[in-house]
C-alpha cells in the first residue's frame, strides 16, 4: 500500500507522520507545493512546533516517510491519495468572509485527476461543507475518461487539535470515516486499526462525515462562547467564572471540558468553520440556524474586545504611550500558530490607542507577530494604510523573554497559557514595573492571591 498526502501543513505532516510511524509497510509521501515548508520539514527544525512531533517524525522519515514538491510522482504511484490542504473563509467575491474558499481542494483533485491511472481511493482530510465529495467526485469522473483511472472518495476529517496533536493522533476519541464503497471503508479502516481499537472507528455515509466535522467545531466552540458569556456576567456580580464553570461541570450531563473561560477562542478552525456553518445555512434558507451559530463568533469577537477595552478602562481610561507587556501570541500553549489567535486583536486595540507593546511568545518568530498586526489593521479588503503601518513599527517591540517584556511596563497583559509564565519570580517582575503594576489574566493562569499580595492590582476573566 501507498500513501500520498497532498498539503504538508499542521495536518497533513503529523497525521501522515502517524500513519507512516504506526504502518511501517506503508510508503507516505507527503506533498506541497509551498518548497520551504517541504524543506523544513526534510531539515532539523520542523515548520510546526507540536510537542512530541520531532521524534515521530524522525523515526519514520527516510524509512517510509517521505516529504517532497513532486506532486505528480506521488500521486501517481500512490493507491490512497490524502487532500490535506487549507480551505480559508473566502475574503472575495460571492460568500466573502464566512464561505469556504474550495480553490486547493477543487486543484488537488484536477490534478488527481490529470496525472492519475489505475483505481485510487481519494480520501478528503480537509474539513470541507457537507456534499463537497460532489464536486470531487464529478471533477474525477469528468477529466478522466481518457487514462481509464477509477476512483472512490472517502470524507476523513481530522479531529486533532494543535497542541496535542501527537496524543490525539495516537489516541483518537473516534476515526470517522464517510464513504460509499465498502472495500475503500475498509482500505482506510485496515489503516488506522493498526493502532486505533475497532470499535472506535466510525463509519457513515459521506455527508454525515462531512457535516459531522463542522457540527463538532460549532459544538466546542460554542462551549467557550458560552462560558465567556457567562464570564461577563461574574464580572458585574462578583460570581466567579471557574467556580461556576465548575459547578456545572460535575453534572454529567454537561461534563468538565472545555469550559476554560478565556479572552476568546482562536485557532484556523472554530470561527472558520461555524462561518462555513453559517453559510451553508443560509444556502438552504435556515436563517434561523444560521444566526444561531452565528452568535458563538460574535459574542467571542465581544469576548476579545471587552478585553482589551477592559485594560484601558482600568488604566484610567488611556493607555496611549504607555507600555503594556504582552505575555503570549500564538492561538493557545504548546503551537507556533497564530491563525485568528485573541492576542492579534487585542494587540491591535491597543495599538490603535496607541499603547506601546513589548510582546513575547516563546515560539511565535519576530517576523510573523509584525505580519499578523500589519494585516489586523487592513480595511475589508485588505489594504493598510501607512499610518497603521508605522504603528506597529515604532509602538511594537518583541522581546525574548516575558521580563523583558514587563520591564518599565505600565501592565501586562497575560494572551497565550503557557506553562513557563506561572514559573516566573514575580517579586523581581513587579520591581522592574511601573506602579501601580497591572496584571490581566486572559487565561486565569497565574496566582492572583499570590500576586496581590505582592502588590500587583490583577483582572481575571469572570472574576471581580
Ligand atoms: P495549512 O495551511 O497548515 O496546510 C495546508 C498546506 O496545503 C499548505 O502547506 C499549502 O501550501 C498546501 N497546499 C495548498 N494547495 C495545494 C496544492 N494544490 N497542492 C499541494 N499543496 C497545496 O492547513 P492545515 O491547518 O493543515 O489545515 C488543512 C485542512 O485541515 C483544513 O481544511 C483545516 O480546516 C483542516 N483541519 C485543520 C486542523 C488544525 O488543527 N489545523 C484540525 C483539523 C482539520
Ligand atoms: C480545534 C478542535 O478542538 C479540534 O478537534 C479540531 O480538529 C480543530 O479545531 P484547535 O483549534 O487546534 O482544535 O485547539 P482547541 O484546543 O480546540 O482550542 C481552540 C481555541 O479555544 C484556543 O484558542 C483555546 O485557547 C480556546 N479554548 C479552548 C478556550 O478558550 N477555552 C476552552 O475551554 C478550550
Amino acid at each position: 500500500m501507498k500513501i500520498c498526502c497532498i498539503g504538508a501543513g499542521y495536518v497533513g505532516g503529523p497525521t501522515m507522520a502517524m500513519i507512516a510511524k504506526q504502518c511501517p509497510e506503508i510508503e507516505v509521501h507527503v506533498v506541497d507545493l509551498n518548497r520551504e515548508r517541504i524543506a523544513a520539514w526534510n531539515s532539523d527544525s520542523l515548520p510546526i512546533y507540536e510537542p512530541g512531533l520531532a521524534q515521530v517524525v524522525e523515526e519514520a522519515l527516510g524509512r517510509n516517510l517521505k516529504f517532497t514538491t513532486d506532486v505528480d510522482a506521488a500521486i501517481m504511484k500512490a493507491d490512497m491519495i490524502f487532500i490535506a490542504v487549507n480551505t480559508p473563509t473566502k475574503t472575495f467575491g460571492v460568500g466573502a468572509g464566512r464561505a469556504a474558499n474550495l480553490e486547493f481542494v477543487e486543484k488537488c483533485a484536477r490534478r488527481i485527476a490529470e496525472v492519475a491511472q489505475g483505481h485510487k481511493i481519494v480520501v478528503e482530510k480537509s474539513t470541507l461543507p457537507v456534499r463537497t465529495a460532489e464536486a470531487v467526485k464529478r471533477i474525477l469522473s469528468a477529466a478522466n475518461v481518457d487514462n481509464g483511472a477509477t476512483f472512490d472518495v472517502l470524507s476523513n476529517p481530522e479531529f486533532l487539535a494543535e497542541g496535542t496533536a501527537i496524543d490525539d493522533l495516537l489516541n483518537p476519541d473516534r476515526v470517522l470515516i464517510g464513504g460509499e464503497s465498502e472495500a475503500a471503508i475498509k482500505a482506510l479502516a485496515d489503516v488506522y486499526a493498526k493502532w486505533v481499537p475497532r470499535k472506535q472507528i466510525l463509519t457513515t455515509n459521506l455527508w454525515s462525515s462531512e457535516l459531522s466535522k463542522l457540527t463538532a467545531n460549532a459544538f466546542l466552540a460554542q462551549r467557550v462562547s458560552s462560558i465567556n458569556a457567562i464570564s461577563a456576567l461574574c464580572e458585574a456580580t462578583e460570581a466567579d467564572v471557574d467556580e461556576v464553570a465548575r459547578a456545572i461541570g460535575m453534572d454529567s450531563r454537561i461534563g468538565p471540558k472545555f469550559l476554560n473561560a478565556s479572552v476568546g477562542f482562536g485557532g484556523s478552525c472554530f470561527q472558520k468553520d461555524i462561518l462555513n456553518l453559517v453559510y451553508l445555512c443560509e444556502h438552504f434558507g435556515l436563517r434561523e440556524v444560521a444566526a444561531y451559530w452565528e452568535q458563538v463568533v460574535l459574542m467571542n469577537d465581544f469576548q476579545k474586545r471587552r478585553f482589551a477595552e477592559r485594560i484601558c478602562r482600568t488604566m484610567f481610561s488611556t493607555v496611549s504611550d504607555k507600555k503594556i507587556g504582552i505575555w503570549g501570541f500564538a492561538f493557545k500553549k504548546d503551537t507556533n500558530d497564530t491563525r485568528e489567535s485573541a492576542a492579534i486583536y487585542v494587540c491591535r486595540d491597543l495599538l490603535r490607542e496607541r499603547a506601546r507593546l513589548s510582546i513575547y511568545d516563546p515560539q511565535v518568530p519576530e517576523a510573523k507577530i509584525r505580519a499578523d498586526l500589519i494585516a489586523s489593521m487592513g480595511n475589508l479588503s485588505g489594504t493598510v494604510s501607512d499610518i497603521d503601518r508605522k504603528l506597529v513599527e515604532t509602538n511594537v517591540t518583541v522581546v525574548r523573554d516575558g521580563y523583558e517584556a514587563a520591564k518599565d511596563a505600565h501592565a501586562i497583559a497575560v494572551l497565550t497559557e503557557w506553562d513557563e509564565f506561572k514559573e516566573y519570580d514575580f517579586k523581581k517582575i513587579i520591581g522592574t514595573m511601573k506602579a501601580p503594576a497591572f496584571l490581566f489574566d486572559g487565561r486565569n493562569v497565574l496566582d492572583r492571591t499570590m500576586l496581590n499580595k505582592l502588590g500587583f492590582e490583577t483582572f481575571g476573566i469572570g472574576k471581580s
